[in-house]
């Protein structure tokens, strides 16, 4: 709430200027109560807007410790930077502790399990970088992401994606052999190189599986690509040097699913299992011993973290970055807040939403968490 209303500011004025010209009436009494309602008193742990300082310099720790008092979104991104680090030795030991969980040295190295979701349009953004760092330096335990976020990653390692622009026109870019993703565009031919490079490893994997009777899931395809692509730019290289699994229900919408199509022409049978995959899931949810989620975009990404979460009754805590809006109803624009109501957030969870391109906060979010050295 406003300390000073304008418009109380404006009455001010008008009485001034009528007093300066000897022309003083009395204030219509309903007038003035209905402008001059006063205030019941502020919580004294109330927090005053204010914005960054620029008179002095700022490192980039004290420039994101200002957005939690800008207002806004900005707000929201603050409260997202200060979402609690747990670390298994901030709660006492419980009676029923495992002895192996019991000395601080071990508990204060358990910490948050972090399922991270995103939508395919930001591996093919400079995000990809970011989630690199998260999954190299093993900041998160699990990734859910759609099948363009998966073929984008290995695509790069074979040929660069390039900064456009949004309005370059369609029909042109398709003679060209461009295709555009927002204000980025991917040369044809570098989904011709990933036809080069997968076809053979769908060969080897259909082998795998009639010679060993052991079916893919898309967890274990998408672990394998990353083993064979054998490139530090690659996001699934290292999630499979680290052994994070990669989740992605619908692994077919997408150069992909275009390339195990025509392959089952040539060579059928190829199996992905994606029953495999939910037990996987959920299972790490279930026995995460805290579990958070951050997901950048909505869709499947977004809920399928989320119906992870329901199997261990919630979140404890969870950052939603997104574009999506509520009033159509959808999963993806939906408010922390209905998730609790489905039990995929724990009602004392900590939750925000920040309405924003993804590409423009969760740098900041990264800076001011993960990459931030605490
Ligand atoms: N480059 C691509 O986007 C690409 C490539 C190949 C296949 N596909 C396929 O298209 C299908 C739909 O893609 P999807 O489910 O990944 O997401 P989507 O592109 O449909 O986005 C879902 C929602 O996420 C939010 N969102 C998207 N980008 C955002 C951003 N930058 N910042 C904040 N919010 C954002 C928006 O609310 C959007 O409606 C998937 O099956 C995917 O495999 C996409």
């Amino acid at each position: 709430m406003p300390l000073i209303d304008r418009s109380f500011l404006k009455f001010g004025f008008i009485l001034r200027r009528n007093i300066l010209n000897h022309n003083v009436e009395m204030i219509p009494s309903g007038a003035s109560a209905a402008v001059l309602q006063p205030s019941e008193p502020v919580p004294s742990d109330a927090v005053s807007v204010k914005g960054p300082n620029f008179e002095k310099s700022h490192t980039l720790q004290d420039f994101l410790g200002t957005y939690s008092r800008i207002g806004f979104q900005a707000q929201s991104l603050g409260k997202a930077i200060e979402i609690r680090k747990w670390r298994l030795s901030d709660d006492p030991v419980a009676e029923d502790e495992l002895e192996e969980f019991t000395s601080n040295e071990v508990r204060s190295q358990i910490k948050c399990n972090v399922f991270l979701g995103y939508t395919s349009n930001l591996i093919s953004s400079g995000l990809r970088e970011i989630f690199l760092y998260l999954v190299k330096h093993k900041h998160v335990s699990a990734i859910v992401t759609t099948a363009g976020g998966i073929e984008e990653d290995f695509i790069k390692c074979l040929g660069q994606t390039y900064l456009a622009d949004f309005h370059l026109d369609g029909a042109d870019l398709r003679k060209r052999g461009m295709n555009r993703i927002g204000n980025l565009v991917v040369p044809n031919d570098n989904y011709c190189k990933f036809e080069d490079w997968l076809m053979p490893i769908l060969d080897t994997m259909l082998q795998e599986q009639k010679e060993t009777g052991e079916v893919w899931s898309p967890r274990s395809f998408i672990r394998r690509l990353g083993k064979e692509v054998n490139n530090e730019e690659s996001v699934y290289y290292w999630a499979y040097k680290n052994d994070i699994p990669v989740f992605c229900p619908a692994l077919t919408d997408g150069s992909i699913g275009d390339m195990i199509y025509f392959h089952s022409f040539k060579s059928p049978g190829l199996i992905l299992d994606i029953v495999r995959d939910i037990r996987e899931l959920n299972e790490l949810s279930r026995t995460s011993r805290k579990a958070g989620m951050i997901v950048l975009g909505g869709g499947v990404c977004k809920h399928q973290i989320a119906n992870a979460m329901l199997i261990r009754n919630g979140a404890d805590y969870s950052v939603f970055i997104n574009t999506g809006q509520e009033f159509d109803g959808s999963d993806s624009g939906a408010r922390p807040d209905e998730a609790v109501s489905w039990g995929k957030i724990r009602a004392d969870a900590q939750a925000v939403k920040v309405y924003a391109d993804a590409t423009l906060v969760f740098p900041l979010l990264v800076a001011g968490t993960f990459a931030s050295g605490d």
